[in-house]
């Protein structure tokens, strides 16, 4: 049986056009709904609204970090990518939970650095990308420069699925070289309200270039795109809607169904009986007043029922799962099951952490699931000293959640705090005051990076006797060496053939 699920994420840089893409997907796929208006029943009902107020008071939104909707059959799983500049292992770790991906790019700007670097992250778990060059409705580069761009930046090849006719003032509407139709821009706001025409007769300028764009790439394959070596490429606006219903009609047609995912027991296939899945992301404490938190997992394989029994990792006794969140579309009634591809939010206490795999037998165990080096390290000193006990905790949270990774240093007092971008810091610091009520500075830490360390038992002893004053333990009591420089890095692996260095953890 094949799958009728799509999960997938939005990978693009900020102002690209991510969140009007979004709005317009799930506008066009029938989820946005008007607020209050809650269908659900019973248990479903009460976790969703209390979640709504939640949100509410905090101003974030937890269902919008999976977001459903329902066409023709089949199922869209759009997971949300947090939409900074700096960058999160977070982010990373929401590509590991999604089969397929849309990159956004502004058709003036081109490939942008955090698009790149999302792209990099997809290429290394081979996940199929399909194009949407966004704003065509404004001056953009030529047809050529951007599918160029793609080709070159990327190293992809590029599959032209439509082109716009004209830009910014010169804008007629898109072409679609499926249908060879054009969806025509209407009204005063000039946006696709469903008005398509066969083409016509073009100028001869254009007629020249479309031609040249439609013939001069490769043609769609399919198995080079699963396989993340060609990318098609539409062109559209978010903002007028245009491109929208070809992307999703694209996405329903190539973008694979859930995938086997690696395990220590070999891929496991989403058709497998029984029901697993691994925690990619972890929200605490959405209502100060209680500790709780949601954990999203990423359902790999089986039928999951409301109330079943799972058992974490992390753990090894098996929870029932009562209240989970799942995350369909409401304007249908919410359905008491999940199948693999789908994301379901556990609500729990800190039990569930990043990493955890979840399965009715405790028999497998997900891989893949990094942890990375950091690149900015900082020591943490409390305002007020007698607060040691609600730093660990509020330290030791953190970490589960992703937001930082933590170091206890074997010398020395002060624990060491790890970041992959600036801006989890500032979410650190005013994380601690909030919820933890724990004022806290950071300072600069004479480490550059950290590297996890394995070996045999007397090659590590070897080491860490000669390195005290650089080894940490993580939250997990593993040894990690905190390097002043990367040449302190490379000296060590040369020095230590016995031993590995690495810059991620997987768990
Ligand atoms: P992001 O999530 O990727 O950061 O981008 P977002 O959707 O917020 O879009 C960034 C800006 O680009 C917004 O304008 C948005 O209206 C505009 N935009 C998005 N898609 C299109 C498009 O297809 N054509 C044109 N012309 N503009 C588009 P803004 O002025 O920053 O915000 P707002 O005042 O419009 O809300």
């Amino acid at each position: 049986m094949t799958s009728n699920r799509r999960t997938f994420a939005i990978i693009s840089h900020p102002d690209a056009g991510k969140t009007t893409l979004t709005e317009k997907l799930l506008l066009t796929g029938g989820a946005i709904h008007l607020a209050g208006e809650v269908k659900a029943r019973g248990q479903a009902r009460r976790a969703r609204s209390d979640w709504m107020k939640i949100e509410q008071q905090r101003g974030i939104s937890v269902t919008s970090s999976v977001m459903t909707f329902e066409k023709d059959g089949t199922v869209f799983n759009l997971l949300d990518t947090p939409g900074h500049e700096d960058f999160s292992e977070d982010t990373y770790r929401t590509l590991t939970a999604v089969d397929s991906a849309v990159m956004v790019i502004d058709a003036a700007k081109g490939i942008e650095p955090q698009t790149r670097k999302l792209f990099e992250v997809c290429r290394l778990r081979s996940v199929p990308i399909i194009t949407f060059v966004n704003k065509v409705d404004r001056e953009g580069r030529s047809l050529f420069e951007i599918l160029d761009e793609v080709a070159d930046a990327l190293a992809l090849d590029v599959s032209p699925q439509s082109a716009p006719l004209g830009m910014g003032g010169l804008f007629t509407g898109v072409l679609d070289f499926a249908s060879d139709t054009v969806a025509k821009p209407e009204g005063g706001s000039k946006e696709y309200l469903g008005s398509r025409e066969p083409l016509g007769e073009l100028p001869g300028d254009m007629a020249e270039e479309i031609e040249l764009v439609r013939e001069g790439y490769p043609a769609f394959d399919l198995e080079a795109y699963r396989s993340g070596d060609l990318t098609p490429v539409f062109f559209g606006s978010a903002l007028k809607n245009f491109g929208v219903e070809e992307l999703i009609a694209a996405i329903d047609r190539w973008a694979p169904p859930p995938r086997p995912q690696p395990s220590d027991d070999g891929p496991v296939s989403p058709e497998r009986d029984e029901v697993t899945g691994f925690i990619f992301k972890v929200q605490a404490n959405m209502d100060p007043n209680h500790r709780d938190r949601i954990a999203f997992m990423r359902q790999v394989s089986g039928t999951f029922k409301r109330g079943m029994k799972l058992t974490p990792s992390g753990l090894g006794k098996p929870i029932a799962v009562h209240s989970p969140i799942l995350f369909f579309a409401q304007d249908r009634e919410i359905a008491d099951t999940a199948e693999a591809g789908d994301i379901i939010g556990i609500p729990n206490h800190g039990t569930l952490r990043v990493g955890d795999t979840l399965s009715e037998s405790n028999k497998v165990r997900f891989t893949g699931l990094p942890n990375f080096a950091p690149e900015i390290l900082r020591r943490i000193a409390l305002k007020d000293p007698t607060k040691t006990k609600q730093l660990r905790k509020a330290l030791d949270d953190l970490s589960e959640e992703g937001v930082i990774q933590v170091f206890y240093p074997e010398f020395g007092a002060q624990w060491i705090v790890g970041v992959v971008g600036q801006l989890q810091l500032d979410v650190l610091v005013s994380r601690l005051e909030a919820e933890y009520k724990v004022g806290a500075m950071l300072e600069p830490a004479p480490f550059a990076t950290a590297r996890w360390i394995k070996g045999s038992e007397a090659a590590l002893k070897q080491f860490t006797d000669f390195n005290r004053a650089n080894l940490a333990t993580d939250r997990d009591g593993d040894p990690v060496f905190l390097a002043k420089s990367g040449w302190d890095v490379n000296y060590q692996v040369e020095k230590n053939p016995d031993l590995t260095f690495s810059a991620t953890k997987e768990r």
